[in-house]
């Protein structure tokens, strides 16, 4: 058990304090804004929880970092603020307590910068809700010790969660193709689609298959090469946003064209590619089948 100490306890920060004191850590939550405290002291109080003392604190004091080995800011998306806060945070918490932020886009080094031994400094990057969903994001930065994100990945995977380490770029992964997908959306919707057929289309078209398999899986059993020559035609009629990455052009060029051609973004044999599209169909079967029991159709 390590004692965690969430900073900012908004929609993400009180969902991170549920994974972590429901994997069996003593969690408090810093939260300066008083109807926030109470909207968390409420939500703690209607959640269930294997046992009571295992209920997040909530305080407004940061002091409460002091005794951290673990704190994970999750204050708002501003940088000033966020550096602010940083240089307080590392005038508190203990020189040993590892530091971590939720930025769905700020640099990691640039808040690094703001505290004592920036070597126990990396991005912790939760996504909502936090206690269900359950990839986050380790990002390092430049001086991050292996150590610290060694142990990081250790208390994230115990809690359940999966850990994936990533680049300290803007927006890690996930959001770079979640946002490049709201993107697209928003524009449909600009250019005439009702917002609601937008989201039925793909909660009804590729989303299931997402939730299956992730999109280069999925595009290896759709054929690269048909990918390729859409891109073509999207880049035609949209623009430069829909160039065709270098990746596929090479790919397809080198004949590795997916799982038809046992190569493409990854390797298969005959039998693996026939797993890979059996899992596929199973998957989504099992995610569309408990939807529909869900909405009893
Ligand atoms: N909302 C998402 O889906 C999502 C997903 C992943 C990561 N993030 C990131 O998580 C962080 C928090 O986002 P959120 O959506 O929870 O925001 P939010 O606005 O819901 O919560 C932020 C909380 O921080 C509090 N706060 C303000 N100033 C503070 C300070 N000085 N010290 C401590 N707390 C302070 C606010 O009162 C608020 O309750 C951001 O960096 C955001 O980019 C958000």
């Amino acid at each position: 058990m390590i004692h965690s100490v969430v900073v900012g306890g908004g929609i993400m920060g009180s969902g991170i304090a549920i994974a972590l004191a429901r994997a069996g850590h003593a969690v408090s939550v810093v939260e300066p804004n008083e109807c926030a405290r109470a909207r968390l002291n409420t939500g703690f109080a209607e959640h269930r929880w294997p046992s009571p003392e295992l209920v997040p604190s909530v305080g407004a004091d940061l002091q409460a970092s002091a005794a951290a080995d673990l704190v994970i800011e999750a204050a708002p998306e501003h940088a000033e603020l966020k550096r602010a806060l940083w240089r307080r945070i590392g005038t508190v918490a203990p020189e040993t307590a590892i530091l971590a932020t939720n930025t769905s886009s700020l640099d990691v080094d640039d808040l690094a910068a703001c505290v004592p031994n920036p070597a126990r400094v990396l991005a912790t990057h939760w996504f909502n809700p936090a206690y269900e969903i359950p990839c986050v994001e380790v990002a390092p930065g430049h001086l991050t010790s292996s150590a610290v994100v060694q142990h990081v990945m250790e208390i994230l995977a115990a809690a359940g969660k999966r850990p994936v380490v990533v680049g300290n770029t803007a927006g890690f992964v996930a959001n770079r193709i979640q946002f490049a997908a709201i993107r697209e959306a928003m524009l449909c919707v600009q250019e005439g689609a009702s917002p609601a057929d937008v989201d039925e289309i793909v909660r009804s078209s590729f989303a299931p298959r997402l939730a299956a398999l992730g999109p280069l899986a999925n595009a290896d059993l759709g054929g690269l090469d048909t990918y390729l020559a859409i891109f073509d035609v999207l880049r035609r009629a949209h623009g430069a946003r829909f160039e065709a990455p270098a990746m596929l052009v090479d790919l397809v060029a080198e004949g590795r064209v997916g799982t038809k051609a046992n190569a493409g973004v990854f390797d298969y044999t005959p039998q693996s590619a026939r797993a890979l599209a059996m899992l596929r169909d199973d998957r989504i079967s099992r995610v569309l089948g408990a939807i529909r029991n869900e909405q009893g159709t």
